[in-house]
């Protein structure tokens, strides 16, 4: 009998592209809508990157290539970790992918047997379970609380960490809260994850994107480098998310795992994206440290409006490019606010529980569009704020 492998049933889709369907039905009716549920950078790749790519593929640079990504790739990439993030690691142990999900997705194929465990943060990128649940391993969430000011609490991962327990998954900065662990709590992941023998895999695909301070990769910590691998790339920090440009940082015996999976899967990452890159990683123009200072100024400013909606809380994120709202006050589930937002005010948001059960209370914008269009969006919403200020706590 014909029929679809029991394990899609398993796996689950991502509320930002469900809510950016019914978005796009309300377009197409003539509808002007405000896009705040995507998490894709407002921006593009500066002209050399683009003039890179042209070069390329005017050099023949587009036949079948190296299986984990061009050498010179490699080695930029990892001089790049070095320069930003403090950390030293082989050009051979870096394995290029076609974006960060599917370098998610081969991590954990190659690392994790049916029934093992898998703590993540709760609420948290949707792949984490859902790769979990595809591949037969067990999900098991940790709390990112506002009582904890979304910081993982190691207390709570320790006391979840049974013989089963395989991986720790951490993202820092966090999608959707826009958490950076703080460098107390990451050290104390990093003793659980040595005490227990897990694998660590690091999702710092908004490495880049912090407001203040230094980034502190998991890399760093004592007994990391056998057991984590970084998951970063393109989409975030170079605003380049359809090129679909990731990469993993894997321990050497991991590599040959990876390169196995690549070779059974997409064989290679077309070649003249990769040139591409490393004209990226060179960003001669400043792109990045200008998308970021945009961004910080949005930040303050979208927090600051927020918080003057009824019900809304908004603490300003430490990284990546999303508000993270806390709507209790409302008087209204997220669900309903998110439809009203769409239907009546015509701004897209998410649902917080479209990241798991812990983000039932909030509701997230993605702030990686212009401030006039960000004002705008506010400016909605406080006319159509009547429907919930019967019921609003102030
Ligand atoms: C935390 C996190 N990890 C991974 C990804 C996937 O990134 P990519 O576009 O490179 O596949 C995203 C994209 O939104 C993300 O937010």
């Amino acid at each position: 009998m014909r029929s679809i492998a029991s394990r899609m049933s398993v796996m689950s889709g991502e509320g930002a592209l469900s809510v950016f369907a019914r978005a796009k039905e309300l377009e197409a009716q003539g509808r002007s809508i405000i896009h705040l549920e995507l998490g894709e950078p407002d921006f593009h790749p500066g002209q050399s990157v683009i003039d890179s790519a042209a070069r390329a593929l005017a050099e023949g640079k587009d036949r079948y290539c190296n299986v984990i990504g061009v050498p010179a790739l490699r080695q930029k990439i990892a001089a790049y970790l070095a320069r930003t993030r403090s950390i030293q690691v082989l050009p051979d142990n870096i394995v290029i992918a076609p974006g960060c999900k599917i370098a998610l997705f081969q991590s954990m194929m190659a690392l994790l047997e049916p029934g093992d465990e898998v703590l993540y943060p709760n609420p948290g990128f949707p792949g984490y379970p859902s790769i979990s649940l595809g591949l037969g391993a067990v999900p098991v969430p940790y709390t990112l609380s506002a009582r904890n000011q979304l910081q993982p609490d190691p207390d709570e991962v320790a006391s979840k960490i049974t013989r089963r327990t395989r991986m720790l998954l951490t993202n820092s900065p966090g999608n959707p809260t826009g958490t950076v662990y703080t460098d107390a709590v990451q050290r104390a992941l990093a003793e659980l994850a040595v005490k227990h023998d897990l694998w660590v895999l690091s999702d710092e695909i908004y490495a880049r994107i912090i407001y203040g301070g230094e980034y502190l990769s998991m890399l760093r910590y004592p007994g990391m480098a056998e057991r984590t691998l970084i998951i970063d790339g393109f989409s975030k920090s170079f605003a380049m998310t359809g090129w679909r440009l990731g990469y993993t940082v894997a321990p050497p015996e991991v590599v040959p795992a990876l390169s196995l999976m690549v070779v059974n899967t997409y064989t290679c990452v077309a070649e003249f994206t990769q040139y591409a890159a490393i004209e990226a990683l060179r960003d001669p123009e400043g792109n990045t440290p200008r998308m970021v200072a945009e961004f910080a100024r949005r930040r303050d400013q979208f927090a600051r409006d927020l918080n003057r909606v009824p019900g809304f809380r908004c603490l300003p994120p430490d990284g990546a490019f999303y508000a993270w709202v806390e709507i209790t006050g409302t008087g209204i589930s997220a669900e309903e606010l998110c439809r009203i937002l769409l239907e009546d005010a015509g701004v897209a948001a998410i649902p917080g529980a479209a990241f798991g059960s812990s983000g039932k209370d909030f509701i997230r914008f993605s702030f990686a569009s212009s401030m006039a269009t960000l004002q705008e969006a506010v400016e909605r919403i406080q006319k159509v704020s009547s429907a919930w200020q019967a019921t609003a706590v102030r």
